[in-house]
């Protein structure tokens, strides 16, 4: 949680308002490993952080809604029935979603004002926009007492993703930022949409976050595309999801489909079985084995999924060089965002200015890095 942004949005609710708000935090995630594996009924490994959206939110006796976005310093006011997403409406868009939804599923939501702010880095791959979701669908539901649970709640975000905002995600990130746990990864089962804790510590070693500062405009079509591959290489192998296929599988139909959609299939089940050797070695505290997951795990995203970039394939190639550095990844969806990096705790200051140096040398631009804490999923602040 983030007691200054709180405050904030407390402060500027009021002053917008001239109300008492309900204050919700809801932060966003990391992966330490498993992607694109969520909507093949996979595996992941995610943690909610502590950045995230805080949202301070009220009933309304007007016949419109509001919603204040404090960091972009924009209004949005709109009725809340017959709710269709606006062309290019952005941020509007995700709120808008979670409303629909929740009527969709018969559920009264009233009219309210809000206004949220928030301190994860947009495009970075640390998914602002679940964050976003669930701080509205849990403030509503608090706000017009609608009786969902916490998994009822993340099915709402992630139709306000795939029916607003147009990508067909799956669950990691919304499931992430709701029931996120402090200092833990939580090993997330996809199919049954269970989870189990992990308590986190790297010992010498420290989690960082370095983001490319790349967003490409096609990301979004480019990762609903790699869901279809993905689809339909598991009904031409007759299973659910890829989740039920093996290597010996894939290689039966082999022939029957196109060498990179083979390709793509083979990563998920590569990656699937790496998200259980990583969790295993958490258990058995095997810190050294982790390194080398993830850097086969960004191989396969790179070389096999195809949804890295040369920016993030530098850093992890930088990261390969660097004694002091375990392993190395790209993370979430991709096509730019961040890499995720085990650092050697007492190199990260040379290291920020190494890496900083070198990536403006290369792209000349800028690369930012974080480091981020194991935190608590969506909460209503008292
Ligand atoms: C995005 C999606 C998630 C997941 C990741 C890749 O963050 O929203 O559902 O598929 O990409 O692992």
């Amino acid at each position: 949680m983030n007691k200054k942004l709180i405050k904030t949005v407390k402060k500027s609710f009021k002053t917008h308002f001239k109300a008492k708000p309900l204050l919700v935090f809801s932060p966003g995630r990391i992966n330490l490993i498993g992607e694109h594996t969520d909507y093949n009924d996979g595996f992941a490994f995610p943690a909610a952080i502590n950045k995230g959206i805080a949202l301070a939110i009220s009933k309304s006796n007007s016949n419109t809604s509001n919603v204040y976005a404090f960091n972009k310093e924009e209004l949005y006011e709109f009725k809340i029935e017959n709710l269709k997403p606006l062309e290019g409406g952005g941020w509007r868009n995700y709120v808008l979603g979670v409303v629909a939804e929740l009527q969709k599923i018969g559920k009264q939501v009233g009219n309210f004002n809000s206004l949220f702010a928030g301190n994860i880095p947009g495009g970075a791959g640390m998914s602002s926009s679940a964050a976003l979701e669930n701080s509205f669908v849990f403030g509503l539901n608090e706000l017009f007492d609608l009786g969902l649970t916490k998994n009822e709640m993340i099915l709402v975000s992630q139709k306000a993703e795939h029916n607003f905002a147009g990508v067909k995600c799956g669950i990691m990130d919304q499931y992430a930022s709701m029931f996120g746990v402090k200092k833990s990864a939580l090993l997330l089962d996809c199919r049954t949409v269970e989870s189990q804790p992990y308590k986190i510590n790297f010992k010498d070693y420290k989690l960082m976050l370095i983001n490319s500062n790349v967003k490409h405009d096609l990301s979004e079509s480019a990762y609903n595309d790699r869901r279809e591959v993905c689809e339909k290489v598991s009904k031409l192998l007759n299973v659910a999801a890829l989740r039920d296929a093996s290597k010996e599988d894939l290689n039966r139909i082999k022939t029957d489909i196109t060498d990179e959609d083979y390709q793509k299939a083979l990563y998920v089940i590569n990656e699937n079985n790496r998200v259980k050797q990583f969790s295993e070695a958490i258990k058995k505290d095997n810190i050294d084995a982790l390194g080398n997951l993830l850097y086969q795990s960004h191989e396969g995203l790179s070389t096999k999924f195809k949804v890295s970039c040369k920016e993030l394939d530098f850093l992890v190639d930088s990261a390969k060089k660097n004694p002091n550095i375990l392993g190395a990844r790209m993370m979430g969806g991709g096509f730019g965002g961040c890499a995720i990096i085990l650092l050697k705790k007492d190199e990260f200051k040379t290291f920020k200015k190494d890496t900083a140096k070198k990536f403006k040398k290369r792209f000349e631009k800028d690369c930012s890095v974080y480091s981020v804490k194991l935190s608590q999923g969506t909460l209503l602040v008292k």
